[in-house]
C-alpha cells in the first residue's frame, strides 16, 4: 500500500513538473540571449533596452513575463508587426533569457519637454476621466507605472511607442490583451492621448 501511494505521488510530481519545466517556464538561457542582444536586438533596443530611438520601446526594467508573452505572441501571429521576423526562430528557453536579461538592467528616465501637457496626462493616469468614463490607468499599471508580471510597466517608456500602441489598441491593430486596452483607448481624445504619452515616458 506505501509502495503504491508513494510511486503515485512520484508520478504525479512527475506529470506536473514537466508541464511547469516544459511548457510554463523553460530554463533561461541566458548565454544565447545575451549574444542575439549583441548582435540583433541592440541595434533598435539598445544593449540596456534604453532604445536606439524613438520609435523603438525600451525594454529595461521591464517584467520578464511580460517580454516572453509579447515574444510568443509575435512569434505565434497574435501580434503582428516588423517584430515577428526576429520572434519566429526563438526557443522558449531563449525567450526567457532575453527576458530575464532586459528585466535587469535599468534605464533613465527622460526629462518631460511639455510640464502643462504632462500634468493633464498626469491627471488622467492617476484618476481616470469620470465624465468619460476612461478608468485610471494606475488601477492596472501601478500607481508609479510600475506594472506587474502580466501588465507592462509603462514608466519611462518612450512617448512615440505609447501614442502608437494606444492608436492600434484602439483600431484594433493589437489585441493580444483581450481587447482589454481597446475599452480604454477607444475612449481617450486626442489631447488625452497625447498627455498620457508625455507624462508616462517621464515617469521615473
Ligand atoms: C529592426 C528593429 C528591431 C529589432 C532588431 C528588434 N526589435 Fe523588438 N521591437 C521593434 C519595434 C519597432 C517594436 C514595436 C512593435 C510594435 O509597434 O508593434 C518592438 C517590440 C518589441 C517588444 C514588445 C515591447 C512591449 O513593450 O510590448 C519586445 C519584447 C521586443 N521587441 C523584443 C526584441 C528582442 C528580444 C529582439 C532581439 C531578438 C528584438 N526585439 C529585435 C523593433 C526591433
Ligand atoms: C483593466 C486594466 C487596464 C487599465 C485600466 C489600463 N490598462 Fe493598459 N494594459 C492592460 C493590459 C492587459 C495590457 C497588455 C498586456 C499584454 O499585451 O499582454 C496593457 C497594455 C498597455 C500598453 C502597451 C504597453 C507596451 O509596452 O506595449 C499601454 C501603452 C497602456 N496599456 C497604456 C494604458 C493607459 C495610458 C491607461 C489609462 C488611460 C491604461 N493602459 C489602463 C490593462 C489595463
Amino acid at each position: 500500500m506505501r509502495r503504491v501511494d508513494v510511486h503515485a505521488i512520484r508520478a504525479a510530481v512527475g506529470v506536473w513538473s514537466f508541464l511547469a519545466i516544459g511548457v510554463l517556464h523553460a530554463a533561461p538561457d541566458i548565454e544565447r540571449a545575451k549574444e542575439l542582444v549583441e548582435s540583433k536586438c541592440s541595434v533598435c533596443h539598445g544593449m540596456q533596452g534604453e532604445s536606439s530611438g524613438e520609435y523603438f520601446p525600451r525594454l529595461g526594467g521591464q517584467h520578464a513575463e511580460y517580454i516572453v508573452k509579447q515574444l510568443q505572441d509575435f512569434k505565434e501571429g497574435r501580434r503582428k508587426g516588423e517584430m515577428t521576423r526576429f520572434a519566429r526562430n526563438l526557443s522558449p528557453e531563449v525567450m526567457e533569457g532575453l527576458g530575464l536579461y532586459f528585466s535587469q538592467q535599468k534605464i533613465a528616465p527622460h526629462p518631460p519637454s511639455d510640464p502643462e501637457l504632462g500634468g493633464v496626462g498626469r491627471y488622467l493616469f492617476h484618476h481616470g476621466n469620470r465624465f468619460s468614463g476612461v478608468p485610471a490607468c494606475q488601477d492596472c499599471h501601478g500607481a508609479k507605472g510600475q506594472g506587474t508580471p502580466r501588465l507592462p510597466r509603462l514608466a519611462g517608456q518612450r512617448a512615440l511607442y505609447i501614442e502608437r500602441q494606444l492608436r492600434d489598441f484602439n483600431k484594433r491593430e493589437r489585441t493580444n490583451d483581450n481587447e482589454v486596452m481597446h475599452v480604454v483607448a477607444s475612449k481617450l481624445t486626442e489631447l488625452e492621448l497625447m498627455a498620457l504619452a508625455e507624462y508616462i515616458s517621464g515617469m521615473q
